[in-house]
């Protein structure tokens, strides 16, 4: 099947089915969605209706039952290890829910590692800028045990955000925070998502948070039920159940982000 090469990232038919006390479990049941290059999406669902999974088929942590996965062009759900891992380095930045900061590193080697991991040689310096950037730069020789919670997720937004990635996933990143730590972690994401370009989907609970991105779709049982654009709806994503590729492709003739960019989309 041809993708839509404008299109960050482009879900067809995608399916995820697990056994479970030996019968098979249907946790997506046929995702069609396409993201702009730049967009901001919101997944919203109840508990157990498939939203971390389908965070993690597009970040190709994970591998369909059935669909594709194509992220700038490029279908990932069938490609080896290697290259996969290679795409996700250098493009694509996760915020797990439970941070998942290494422990034996400080909050500087932490965001230092995607960037050494891409060959980076100033890896500190741009972490320590990033650091700074989310109000760090004085706790940058913590370790995880030594920061907060919301400065343990702040880290984990910076880290994410290192290596400049292409596109940020990022699992309910306000779940663990009061509400104002949240606030603040939620406008880190959207200035340096806005700064540079990045296409994002988050996950949440949160109606304010879900508010606040440019589209939101609802799943339930492992299905979109209702997708909804907000004020960017002419760059919103589309969704639905096997209407969503026959639907204009916003991107296509922007070419790159709706947003102020710091960099060209097309790499
Ligand atoms: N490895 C697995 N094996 C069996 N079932 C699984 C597995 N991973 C997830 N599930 C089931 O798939 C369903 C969807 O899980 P998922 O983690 O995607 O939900 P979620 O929408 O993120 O929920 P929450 O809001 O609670 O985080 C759940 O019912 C879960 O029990
Ligand atoms: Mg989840």
């Amino acid at each position: 099947m041809s993708s839509d090469v404008a299109a960050a990232i482009e879900l067809c038919g995608l399916c995820r089915v697990l056994p479970s006390g030996g019968r098979m479990l249907t946790i997506l049941d046929g995702i069609d969605l396409t993201v702009a290059r730049g967009e901001s999406v919101a997944v919203i669902g109840p508990s157990g209706s498939g939203k971390s999974t389908l965070l993690g088929l597009i970040a190709g942590l994970d591998r369909p039952s059935g669909g594709s996965v194509h992220i700038h062009g490029q279908r990932i759900d069938t490609m080896s290890e290697d290259r996969l891992a290679r795409l996700r380095r250098g493009r694509i930045g996760f915020v797990f829910q439970t941070f998942q900061l290494l422990g034996n590193l400080t909050a500087l080697e932490n965001v230092a590692l995607p960037l050494e991991l891409t060959g980076d040689r100033r890896a500190s310096g741009g972490a320590r800028q990033l650091l700074e950037a989310v109000g760090l730069g004085e706790r940058t020789h913590h370790y995880p045990s030594q920061l907060s919670g919301g400065e343990q997720q702040r880290v984990a937004v910076a880290r994410a955000f290192s290596p400049d990635p292409d596109i940020l996933l990022a699992d309910e990143p306000t779940g663990n925070l009061d509400s104002a730590t949240g606030r603040l972690v939620l406008d880190l994401l959207e200035r340096l998502r806005s700064r540079m370009g990045t296409t994002m989907v988050l996950v949440t609970h949160d109606d304010e948070v879900a508010s606040r991105a440019a589209s939101r779709i609802y799943l339930r049982d492992g299905r979109i039920v209702v997708r909804e654009a907000g004020e960017g709806a002419g760059q919103a994503a589309t969704a639905g159940e096997g209407g969503g590729h026959d639907q204009p492709q916003p991107a296509a003739e922007a070419g790159a982000s709706p947003s102020p960019v710091a960099r060209g989309a097309g790499r």
